[in-house]
């Protein structure tokens, strides 16, 4: 069926100058953009996006790469997006992510792994939320 997941290019993508291949990927898939933004993440909407990693020894160290640089905040529809985009993206880290896979084709580090993906639908309503109001999505017919 069709789902809407959240996906951020972190800061490595865009100083590494990555968002046009990144986004390349997702549109070469044929998914649907549907927002697009780009943004300097606070630490308040850091701890909020990772709450569940606040408490991690690398939370510290993740909260000052996620806003040491602005990111680009997407919003994909498609079947099955949000299995389909985390395939996509590879394992977390960039040294286990496996060819093919974004991470595994740019990344060779476990933090700066270049992109973020909701991990499940209440993942995906509860991250969107943080990023879009309900008016900044912007549906459309997918042209074949
Ligand atoms: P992400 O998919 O955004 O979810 C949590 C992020 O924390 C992850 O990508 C990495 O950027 C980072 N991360 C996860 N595990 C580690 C780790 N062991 N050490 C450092 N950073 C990590």
């Amino acid at each position: 069926s069709m789902q809407r997941t959240l996906v951020l290019l972190k800061p490595d993508t865009i100083q590494r100058r990555l968002i046009g291949d990144v986004i390349s990927r997702f549109e070469s898939k044929g998914l649907n953009i549907v927002a697009m933004k780009m943004l300097r993440v606070t630490p308040e909407l850091s701890k909020k996006h990772y709450a569940e990693h606040v408490e991690r020894p690398f939370y510290p160290g993740l909260e000052e790469f996620i806003t040491s640089a602005p990111i680009v905040a997407m919003a994909i529809d498609g079947l099955q997006a949000i299995a389909v985009v985390r395939n996509m993206l590879g394992a977390t880290s960039g040294l286990k992510a496996a060819p093919g896979t974004i991470r595994g084709d740019y990344s060779g580090s476990q933090q700066m792994n270049l992109v973020h993906a909701s991990d499940g639908p209440e993942a995906a309503q509860r991250e969107l939320d943080l990023y879009f109001d309900a008016a900044e999505f912007c549906d459309y017919d997918p042209v074949l």
